[in-house]
């Protein structure tokens, strides 16, 4: 077994209490030297492990809450000293980053993280269920590429938080365009991009994607029921959610850098390609159980810059930039 396994597993079966280095090298017939090491590249994947003169080294309980230490040695060096805020509760992750920006004159790139929100928001003005225990995070970027495409900065985040919860559950989840994402037919992942302009130039200057994933929930409010799903069944601990929270954070900020390498894996993850579906615009439905009227339809394909094309009954084609559209799963 290497050093660096060798140390986890002594350290995960004495959480919460210290061994020195010596005693390590000693049950584990390595230098103190190669634990160290090995300690240092645990950190450095994300483990939380503490160090005390004297005392040795120790791993805290898993506790369920995502941590500060733990995103960051999880991001990868380039990234980790970025703005990166942690909260308990707060009313919205992309509130709180819209405040950071326009109070705090805080630089993108940056993230919010909650482990709970009181007032989380939803697209088309709906709310967002946010429950404790949940991982709820804003990306804070400014855009290097044509505001015209901003569009597709929530497709580059669909695609990089399936493939981040994917790669982190062992599952394999599904995008409905343009950017809920579903577990064996229950919606998991709900994203919302909002943007912030100069006050000055009317431009926008930064995106903020909002990014909420059911972690752990098993009972949702009535309106939800059978419709909302959880991406664990056992829920995830605190250094999952973590990893969880870098990988995703990691991703988009490629994906979003000159929006690229990321449609053929969105494209592979779409639910809706090929099936028969409902398409609203204009009328939204506050509730997403409520059916009003829509337009029936197929869906062909998505193009390159994230549009749904679809075809009515009709015959007649259209690509699709907004709204939403339903499928039954
Ligand atoms: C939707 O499905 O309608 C989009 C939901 C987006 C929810 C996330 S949670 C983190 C961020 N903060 C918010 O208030 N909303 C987004």
């Amino acid at each position: 077994m290497a050093v660096k396994d060798a140390v986890l597993e002594a350290l995960n079966k004495n959480r919460d209490q210290y061994i020195s280095g010596e005693e390590l090298s000693g049950q584990l017939g390595v230098s103190r030297a190669a634990v160290c090491k090995a300690v240092k590249s645990l950190r450095n994947e994300g483990y939380e492990i503490d160090a005390v003169t004297n005392r040795g080294y120790m791993m805290p309980s898993e506790g369920t809450a995502v941590s500060e230490d733990a995103v960051r040695n999880a991001l990868p060096a380039d990234l980790r000293s970025m703005n990166l805020f942690v909260y308990d509760v707060i009313d919205s992750t992309n509130l709180e980053a819209r405040r950071l920006i326009l109070d705090e004159n805080t630089n993108a790139p940056a993230v919010v993280i909650a482990r709970q929100q009181t007032a989380g928001r939803g697209r088309l003005g709906r709310g967002f269920y946010s429950p404790r225990d949940g991982l709820y995070l804003s990306i804070v970027i400014r855009p290097g590429f044509d505001i015209s495409r901003s569009s597709m900065v929530t497709v580059a985040a669909a695609a990089a938080t399936s493939e981040a919860i994917d790669a982190l559950c062992g599952c394999s989840t599904d995008i409905k365009w343009v950017n809920d994402i579903y577990l064996e037919g229950k919606k998991v992942c709900g994203i919302l991009t909002e943007a912030t302009t100069d006050f000055e130039t009317g431009q926008i200057d930064s995106l903020i994607i909002g990014i909420g994933i059911n972690t752990s929930e098993k009972s949702f409010p009535p309106e939800l029921a059978g419709i909302a799903g959880s991406i664990s069944e056992e829920g995830l601990d605190g250094h999952a959610k973590s990893l969880l929270a870098a990988s995703i954070t990691e991703k988009v900020l490629r994906y979003t850098k000159d929006l690229s390498g990321f449609m053929d894996s969105y494209r592979s993850r779409s639910i809706v390609i090929g099936r028969k579906i409902t398409v609203y615009t204009g009328t939204y439905r506050k509730d997403p159980t409520q059916e009003l009227g829509g337009r029936k339809a197929r869906a062909i394909g998505i193009d390159d810059a994230g549009g749904l094309i679809v075809e009515y009954e009709d015959g007649t084609r259209q690509t699709l930039t907004s709204g939403e559209v339903s499928v039954r799963l």
